[in-house]
């Protein structure tokens, strides 16, 4: 059981096992009085003090002014009431006015997790896994009615949230903001925030701040959650590090444009929301209808950064994804995008396929440029039938030349595009984003299909599972390669023109939920310019993701960092390049490379033809490795030990779920002269014995040792002296 609802205390204690969450009703309105820890309540009500008066604090209730909204920590705050902080909703009413009353209706509680119509969320596989609570609150006068939901899990650790407007009246609201969660800490400004920024290239890097007096936001208003901000926020006390502390994590299941606001008020109350942004949004909500405000995933853990990671992960590898491939290993592909760009023919397709089995890799994946006229980026998105020219046989000769050779087949798709180069755009010039008598600006010469038109998601669903239905197709995917501007549809009427962003997620998520269930089989990986779109939302419908277009192994230490705080390896596509490597003309060894993408999902995408006759049979051994270990690998509990922006190096290691074996990763950055060997701490082992083997691909080195847990962990495992710059190690642990 994880919510108990006292109703002679008017108080609703949600509980997991190691998390409390506490709200109480005091005088109709909602009050969020705790989250962290777990605790025992006391048997008094309400937990927080309710004579607090201050200046320029109004009281909204004359026959009792000892409080104002301004001062109590809220469930789901509305402003113009006494509470001038950010608020979590506010609506237009008939008479054009936006102040409203919702005051507590009816709270009940109900088994398992109803999914939310329209949007991707976290679900129940088996009876008892999640609980939901439900409170209903009704406004004064508009007939609007909200209801939110909590969703707890002991099993997962987790409370999710996510809440629903209803309309039950006659005439038409406006939605101007609808968050999806808000958190106040009363009297409690003691934390950092971290977020997760970058652009094209260099996603996710972490930022660490404290949080002040100040109010910060964090946001995407792209169309996309995009490189720049991830939808993910932490609060942190300040001595937290991966292996001890608190720290609050919200993620948002959404894909489109999100704002995650931090405000610390003057007596140092912190207030923390997340949900659609509303910049640009207007939403009017009809008689009868409902408005669903997407899920935001919390995670509550005293056990640092690491023990709010492996919540994540779990339950993202579990109860987020799903399909066919939700459990089961991810083959090693090869994607010829960095090895020939637009610059390919059947002949090179095949020498890089032939290559490619030869060294035991499972699945070819043909990028962009084999359709319409595409040899370059200027044309062609929106024409999606082949370019017999490059490719005579089409794709199924080709996906069968590569099959006969013992690979798969995946082929790359940006469905959400148009080029106004293109016999589609001839066609249907309307069907863009667009806003009338406006340029249209273009990214990367191209422009966004209006997946809020029902038409064009009806003509996408169409055209690609044609293609997917007619030839030998087992990966997809599925890129995004520019953000939305003139956001205006053809297809709404004035007043509606607010809904377009919201609605293009929605239609790219209706587009997604019919081609993933009708090809159970396919196996699909997002893509935003790499990782764009690295969200619980992209993750609900396609298990992996291209992380980032940045290959480079020392990039790839910080990228992959700031990724792991919520996502699991498994969805993180990681693949080894050539040298130089393409984006920063870095030359990283083979075996950094290599192990760098081993603690992601292993691919490839470099011209193996080009490379010696030894590196060939280094990248055998490297593969060979990894099939024996890969589900391990990439399923295992993960473990970041060293911060490389503390450190220039990083560390991670990897647990298989019998705690039997263990895989150390070390990757150095640039070398230094006259160092000591370091050591690292390994916390995480558990008790006993362990043969630990050094797994060097370059030099056969296979040494093995035998040390006991206790000595590791106090006085650490001795790492090799750093070499040559950007080194890395693999050590495996096993337990006897
Ligand atoms: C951006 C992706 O991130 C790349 O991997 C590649 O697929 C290109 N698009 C192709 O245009």
């Amino acid at each position: 059981m994880g919510i108990n609802i006292d109703k002679k205390l008017n108080r609703v204690h949600l509980f997991t096992q190691k998390t409390s969450y506490v709200i109480e009703v005091f005088e109709g309105e909602l009050l969020h009085s705790y989250w962290g820890k777990k605790i025992i309540l006391p048997h008094y009500t309400p937990l927080v003090p309710i004579e607090e008066v201050n200046s320029f604090s109004p009281n909204p209730n004359k026959l009792n002014k000892t409080y104002s909204l301004d001062i109590l920590p809220r469930e789901f705050p509305d402003y113009g009431r006494s509470d001038f902080r950010s608020p979590a909703y506010q609506f237009i009413l008939e008479d054009g006015t936006n102040i409203t009353k919702f005051i507590v209706k009816g709270i009940k509680k109900e088994q398992g997790k109803r999914p939310i119509p329209d949007l991707p969320a976290c679900y129940q596989e088996n009876n008892g896994e999640f609980e939901t609570l439900i409170i209903t609150l009704e406004d004064y006068k508009s007939k609007l009615q909200m209801k939110l939901y909590y969703c707890v899990s002991e099993k997962y650790e987790v409370i999710t949230r996510y809440c629903e407007v209803i309309n039950t009246g006659n005439s038409k609201i406006y939605l101007d903001r609808l968050l999806s969660m808000n958190v106040d800490f009363y009297n409690d400004n003691n934390f950092d925030l971290l977020h997760f920024y970058g652009s094209w290239a260099r996603e996710r890097h972490i930022n660490r701040i404290d949080i002040g007096h100040s109010t910060h936001t964090i946001e995407s208003k792209r169309g996309a959650s995009s490189h720049q901000q991830n939808p993910l926020i932490l609060l942190a006390r300040k001595d937290c590090n991966e292996q001890k502390g608190e720290v609050y994590g919200m993620n948002l299941v959404y894909s489109g444009s999100f704002k995650g606001t931090i405000e610390v008020n003057p007596y140092n109350s912190t207030r923390v929301q997340i949900g659609i942004n509303d910049f640009g949004f207007k939403w009017c909500l009809k008689a009868n209808e409902a408005f669903f405000a997407p899920e935001v995933v919390m995670v509550y853990s005293n056990e640092g950064f690491n023990g709010m990671s492996n919540i994540y992960h779990r339950l993202y590898r579990e109860r987020l994804i799903r399909g066919a491939y939700r459990d089961k290993p991810r083959p090693i592909l090869i994607n010829n995008w960095e090895a020939t760009y637009f610059d390919f023919d059947e002949e090179k397709l095949e020498c890089i396929g032939k290559a490619a089995s030869e060294v035991g890799i499972e699945l070819f994946v043909l990028d962009d440029g084999w359709f319409g006229k595409r040899n370059s980026d200027k044309t062609s998105l929106g024409d999606w039938y082949v370019n017999k020219q490059k490719l005579p046989t089409g794709l199924k000769g080709v996906a069968n030349k590569l099959k006969n050779m013992g690979l798969l087949f995946g082929l790359w798709f940006e469905p959400e595009m148009i080029s106004p180069d293109s016999e589609l755009y001839m066609k249907h010039a309307d069907w863009c984003i667009h806003v009338n008598g406006l340029t249209r600006s273009e990214g990367r010469n191209q422009l966004v299909l209006d997946l809020s038109n029902i038409q064009v998601q009806d003509y996408l669903i169409k055209i690609i599972s044609d293609i997917l239905e007619s030839n030998p197709i087992n990966y997809v995917k599925w890129d995004m390669n520019r953000h939305v501007t003139e956001v205006g549809s053809g297809t709404l009427p004035p007043n509606q023109q607010g809904e377009v962003m919201h609605r293009y997620i929605l239609g790219l998520y209706r587009v997604m939920e019919e081609l993933t269930s009708q090809f159970k089989d396919i196996l699909f990986e997002s893509c935003s310019g790499g990782g764009g779109r690295f969200d619980p939302g992209m993750l609900y419908y396609m298990p992996q993701v291209w992380t980032s277009d940045d290959t480079d192994a020392y990039e790839r230490m910080f990228i992959q960092y700031g990724t792991s705080f919520a996502y699991p390896q498994i969805s993180m596509g990681a693949h080894v390049s050539c040298v130089p490597n393409h984006q920063v003309g870095r030359s990283t060894p083979l075996q950094t490379r290599t192990q760098m993408a081993m603690t992601g999902n292993l691919g490839y995408e470099l011209d193996l033809s080009s490379l010696s006759t030894e590196e060939i049979e280094i990248i055998k051994e490297h593969i060979k490795f990894y099939k024996k270990e890969r589900k391990n690998l990439q399923f295992g509990k993960y473990y970041r030990l060293i911060n490389p922006y503390e450190n220039g190096m990083s560390s991670v290691l990897i647990e298989t779920p019998q705690k039997d074996k263990y895989y150390l990763f070390i990757f150095f950055g640039v070398n230094k002269p006259n160092q000591n060997k370091m050591r690292i701490q390994l916390v995480y082992l558990k008790e006993g014995k362990y043969i630990i083997e050094s797994v060097d691909f370059n030099e056969n080195n296979h040494s093995k040792h035998i040390y006991d847990s206790s000595f590791l962990n106090l006085f650490g495992y001795e790492c090799p002296l750093q070499n040559e710059d950007f080194e890395s190690h693999l050590i495996v642990f096993t337990r006897v």
